[in-house]
């Protein structure tokens, strides 16, 4: 085999760039090699233990970036909405920044004469959400439409572009969604999601199915790829830690208006996006998960990875 060909990983400390850079590395036969993009390399000390080679850049700064990308055949571009601002931020909201640095990527994949990007970005949530309140810059759910938006920064710069959207992720029950024993003594599943599937995944899935869609060429340039491992009800997720945890759990739904008002930070966004879940279940739920599984042949249905993240489960305090 030539030379391997270099992707430039963004957020390959966190979730889905940790992924990424991970799938790349788990594969002996990839054509590929990640350089993992960090902004501190102090916290980097995992990936440099693997012999992963690590840069520092920041997504605020375009010229860090094309130094990130240069020589590289392509880059996974990842923004973190939720990152807090900092006392001397310039932006006048985090929708702004990151909108600012997704250009900043796009800008400095395109001068570095990038072959393939894939850009995780979601889908713009406000056709479905026409009474929704208004959350910071007027989006219904920024973190969202605002990347939706910041797709056209990618197009406009002439970048060979495929727009993955990332499935809410399986983690979340350990950490957001986690199961909680009610006074009763039972164990409940209390989720803002009503009866609809929720395009759900685990992050190992989101890195694996990047993975091959690099290996795929230029063939997807262009497509948005929906990731996901499984769709999954409240009933769904419940059941399969119940079968985790050997023991029963139930499932609550709860309003997203009563999120709302619920005084957590963001609330007023988290909860349109549930909402949002739930409204637009018919068309997010249209997913090829044979295509899917021809990309990532090791997607994991809900169950199968419930069961196999038993531990992590028991440890919940519960
Ligand atoms: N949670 C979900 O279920 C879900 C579902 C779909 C989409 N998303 C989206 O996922 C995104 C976050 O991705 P994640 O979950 O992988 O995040 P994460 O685990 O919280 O990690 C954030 C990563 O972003 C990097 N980062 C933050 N600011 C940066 C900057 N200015 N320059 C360079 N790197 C920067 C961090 O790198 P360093 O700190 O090492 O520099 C870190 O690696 C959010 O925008 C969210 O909307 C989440």
């Amino acid at each position: 085999m030539g030379e391997k060909r270099v992707i430039t990983v963004l957020g390959a400390t966190g979730s889905q760039g940790g992924s990424v850079v991970r799938a790349i590395a788990a594969d002996p036969t990839s054509g590929f090699v990640a350089r993992a993009v960090t902004r501190n390399k102090g916290k980097a000390e995992e990936l440099l233990a693997l012999g992963i080679e690590v840069v520092e850049a920041d997504l605020d700064d375009e010229a860090s970036l094309r130094r990130a990308f240069d020589g590289a055949h392509g880059a996974f571009v990842v923004t973190n909405w939720w990152e807090p601002p900092t006392a001397d931020s310039v932006w006048t909201s985090r929708t702004e920044r990151e909108q600012g640095q997704a250009g900043n990527a796009a800008r400095a994949a395109a001068a570095t004469g990038l072959r393939h990007v894939i850009w995780s970005t979601l889908a713009d949530t406000r056709p479905y959400l026409p009474d929704a309140p208004r959350q910071e810059a007027g989006y219904t759910v920024p973190h969202a439409d605002g990347k939706a938006e910041a797709n056209a920064f990618f197009l406009d710069a002439g970048v060979p572009t495929t727009f993955v959207t990332a499935p809410m992720y399986y983690e979340s029950l350990f950490t957001f969604n986690a199961p909680r024993r009610a006074e009763d003594g039972t164990i409940v599943l209390a989720m803002p999601i009503g009866s609809a599937q929720v395009v759900s995944g685990t992050v190992d899935d989101i890195g694996r199915t990047v993975h091959a869609i690099f290996g795929r060429g230029d063939t997807l340039v262009g497509r948005t790829v929906p990731i996901a491992s499984d769709l999954c009800a409240g009933e769904d997720f419940a059941a399969g830690i119940a079968e985790a945890l050997g023991e029963p759990v139930r499932y609550v739904p709860v309003d997203p208006a009563a999120l709302a008002h619920s005084g957590m930070p963001d609330a007023g966004e988290v909860a349109n996006m549930f909402q949002y879940f739930i409204n637009a279940e018919k068309d997010l739920t249209q997913i090829d998960f044979d295509w899917l599984r021809d990309l990532n042949p090791g997607l994991q249905p809900f169950g199968t990875w419930a069961s196999a993240n038993r531990d992590r489960f028991r440890a919940l305090s519960l």
